[in-house]
């Protein structure tokens, strides 16, 4: 695949506007027929944080401390989101304005926000050529060196414990068939300079997922082809790495990649989880829609692409704004692109109904049968400090159940914040979850699921099941 390697922002011409539109055209009749797989009557999650989580993914955005203040954007990012990246506060020049004194505040808006409500937080970015602050940009060699493995050391500590995965180096690549590094004062310190972040991480923050992250490596390129042999590298040589980020920035001058889903693929084999990490499509319309379906159903075409972050919630919110390329129009309203996107992820999801496999292993009934239907229920849980999603498995047992209620826990101090494919009572303490009008119906040990999300610790003990 050849595409213009253009700079995050790069303009696009009328012609290859026409031609990304045509291509997304063809794109959307493949995102209806993904549309029609959906359960005749299902009711599927209804926010981008719940369907993503249906296949235990997360779906974040991009998030700027100083619109917290912003009932509207506040609103959709608790409602939608479950995932947060600081879209600068945590960049070096925002986190250590003068040579080793650190500032968090606006940082610590945003992940203090995020930790309330149940939202996990990727770290952007330790080390990075640019937005690097005056200081450093003046210092080269050994003195720079030590300067940013402080800084890596220093940030990755403060924030231990509290990030999900660290962008530990952003952007080290060159634009263009080179396949080189970019030249920066970094660079020039030695090519060893993003070993040592990555070490220098770990380092620091043992439990946090350590990503490389780069814009036109979404597809097979020199670019992609220099950044997956580094990762090759890495990963025989024992260099702390977990993840690589695509940020994956389109507009029609670098529209959606074909082989986007094998680009993926092939990092993924490489044993490293791959996410899409600053996700906008320049456009509008069906056009833009189908865009964002097809990079959706490429990421959960890839069992080891865990995530999706958007960069920004409303057009006006974007770094592009004139593009308007994000999921909300400026007053906050979905666009057919936030329509497409939930139908890929639901697409994705347990949206058909209940299968007849029997599970693998199951629990005994915590409540004895009656003589009549029965049910066990187990729990599955992905957790991270200060939340969790959980997803519950129900089982029939030897004969069919027409309803089944299922009776959990949580432990002091945790709280629902969103649920799909049940009812739940309440949001804290000892809660049920009720099956929906779809899933109710479960034929002698057949088994479907639902989830939810929360704040706090996750339940830990079997739940009970009752069946009807
Ligand atoms: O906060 C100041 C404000 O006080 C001042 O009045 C104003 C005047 O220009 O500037 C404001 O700072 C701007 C900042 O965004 C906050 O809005 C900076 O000038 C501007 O350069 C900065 O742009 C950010 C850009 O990174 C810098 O490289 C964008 O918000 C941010 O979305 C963008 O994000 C990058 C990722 O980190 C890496 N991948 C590419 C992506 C898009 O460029």
């Amino acid at each position: 695949m050849t595409h213009v390697p253009a700079r995050p922002g790069g303009r696009p011409t009328t012609r290859a506007r026409l031609r990304a539109t045509l291509v997304a055209a063809a794109a959307g009749v493949a995102a209806l027929g993904t549309t029609l797989a959906l359960a005749p009557g299902a009711s599927a999650a209804t926010t981008l944080g719940a369907s993503a989580a249906q296949t235990g993914r997360y779906f974040g955005t991009a998030v700027a401390a100083n619109k917290l203040s912003d009932a509207t954007y506040v609103g959709i990012l608790n409602r939608e989101f479950t995932m947060v990246t600081p879209e600068n506060e945590m960049k070096w020049d925002a986190t250590e304005p003068t040579q080793g004194q650190f500032t968090y505040a606006n940082a610590d808006r945003i992940v203090n926000h995020a930790r309330a409500n149940g939202m996990r937080v990727r770290g952007h970015a330790l080390a990075w050529h640019s937005q690097q602050p005056g200081w450093a940009q003046n210092l080269s060699g050994p003195a720079l060196r030590s300067a940013m493995v402080n800084h890596v050391t220093q940030v990755a500590t403060y924030y231990r414990g509290k990030i999900h995965s660290w962008d530990v180096v952003n952007e080290a690549f060159a634009d263009g068939g080179t396949g080189a590094r970019r030249d920066s004062n970094l660079q020039r310190t030695g090519n060893d300079w993003i070993e040592v972040a990555f070490r220098a991480a770990r380092a620091a923050d043992p439990t946090a997922k350590l990503c490389y992250n780069d814009y036109n490596t979404d597809g097979q390129n020199a670019k992609s082809n220099a950044v997956y042999a580094m990762v090759q590298d890495f990963k025989a040589r024992g260099v702390p790495i977990d993840c690589v980020g695509f940020q994956s920035h389109f507009n029609s001058a670098s529209p959606v990649p074909a082989d986007y889903q094998a680009n993926l693929q092939r990092f993924a084999n490489l044993g490293v989880d791959v996410q899409i990490t600053e996700l906008d499509i320049e456009g509008s319309g069906s056009a833009q829609a189908d865009n964002y379906g097809r990079v959706v159903r490429a990421c959960l075409a890839v069992s080891r692409c865990t995530g999706i972050t958007v960069w920004g919630i409303r057009d006006t919110d974007s770094w592009r704004a004139s593009g308007t390329p994000l999921l909300f129009d400026g007053s906050g309203n979905k666009k057919p692109a936030y329509t497409a996107t939930l139908d890929a992820l639901n697409a994705g999801g347990p949206t058909t109904p209940p299968t007849t496999t029997p599970p693998p292993t199951t629990p005994p009934p915590s409540t004895p049968p009656p003589g009549g239907a029965s049910c066990t229920a187990s729990v599955s849980l992905d957790s991270w400090t200060g939340g969790f999603v959980a997803t519950v498995r129900v089982t029939a047992g030897a004969s069919a159940v027409s309803g089944w209620t299922v009776g959990l826990t949580l432990p002091a101090g945790a709280a629902v914040t969103n649920s799909w494919n049940a009812q739940p009572s309440g949001t804290s303490g000892s809660l049920t979850f009720r099956n929906l009008s779809y899933n109710g119906q479960l034929g002698a040990g057949a088994s479907t699921t639902f989830g939810f999300q929360g704040t706090g610790v996750g339940p830990s003990a079997t739940p009970t099941c009752s069946a009807s």
